[in-house]
């Protein structure tokens, strides 16, 4: 606004013309209109393809810089050193790596189950940071779905009590009635009733993937889900994750060994040492 004589000076057409401009300019780099003012703001990717030309707040996640340390005194380990990722809605990635790489850190750090020390971890355009940890519970209620190894399911709850219990916590209604369709879906309306320790891996997995997708978040993370089953079984497992990314348009993200499971995926991101050391597509593995 240094300015004004000169302006002052110029034909009164041009003056307006300056002050639009300004005036957008202010608008295109004030982060609150960033946030959503409904302004697009045109982002150069750095590998601009059609694979990646989404703004940063359309991407399903986004982590910038993300550093984390667990453990206390002589057994602290500094485990993420500064991820950067960004996922597209829709999108599914394989997280590989070798034994103690930092994925499983990863997955529940961008799930909200952990929080970064440092960096930014902004899930489904929410900043993670920013939240305490009621509001952090109920946003992992209503946008992520967790598929664990070792399924972690209530062993003195039926599959159906299992599956509606998240539906419960955040106070949705009809909890058995969803629970029931999303037991249908997984293949298991026969065994509503059955306890976690009357049902195979298998069945344990699919009660598992129905209870974390029973209200369809847009944000699926799964951690080595067929690591516990046989081949036949878990590649039964793959394909209902896969069904469900598809039907819903879930983003998945899904740490694996497995290199057919990885080959699945349209990206495959390798971990080493807490750092990302290669992301591609999986045709490249
Ligand atoms: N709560 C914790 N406290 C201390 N160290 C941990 C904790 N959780 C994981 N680690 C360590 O962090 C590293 C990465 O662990 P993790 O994310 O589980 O690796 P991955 O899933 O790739 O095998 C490992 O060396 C592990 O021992
Ligand atoms: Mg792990």
């Amino acid at each position: 606004m240094g300015m004004i004589g000169a302006e002052r000076m110029e034909p009164t057409v041009e003056a307006d013309r300056r002050t639009v401009h300004d005036s957008l300019q202010d608008k295109l780099t004030s982060p609150a209109s960033q946030a959503g003012s409904g302004q697009t703001v045109p982002q150069e990717h750095p590998k601009a393809n059609a694979a990646v030309t989404a703004a940063p707040t359309d991407m399903a996640i986004r982590l910038a810089d993300v550093h984390l340390s667990l453990g206390h005194a002589a057994a602290r380990v500094h485990i993420l050193k500064g991820i950067s990722l960004a996922v597209r809605p829709g999108e599914a990635i394989g997280l590989v790596g070798p034994s103690g790489s930092g994925k499983s850190t990863l997955l529940m750090t961008l799930a909200g189950l952990e929080r970064a020390d440092r960096g930014a971890v902004i899930v489904a355009g929410q900043e993670l940071g920013g939240l305490d940890e009621d509001a952090l519970a109920r946003f992992r209620g209503r946008n992520i779905g967790i598929v664990f190894q070792s399924f972690h399911l209530v062993p003195t709850m039926t599959a159906l009590e299992n599956v509606a219990l998240p539906i419960e916590l955040t106070g949705g209604r009809d909890a058995f009635e969803r629970a029931a369709a999303s037991l249908e879906r997984v293949g298991l309306g026969h065994r509503l009733h059955h306890y976690p320790s009357q049902l195979s891996g298998g069945e344990q997995q699919r009660v598992a993937i129905a209870r974390a997708t029973v209200g369809h978040p847009p944000i699926l993370v799964a951690d080595e889900p067929t690591g516990n089953l046989d081949e036949a079984t878990g590649s039964s497992i793959v394909e209902l994750l896969f069904d469900l990314k598809r039907d819903r348009h879930a983003t998945l993200v899904l740490v694996t060994h497995d290199p057919s499971l990885a080959a699945r995926c349209d990206r495959v991101v390798h971990l080493r040492s807490g750092l990302v050391e290669a992301d591609h597509a999986p045709a490249n593995l």
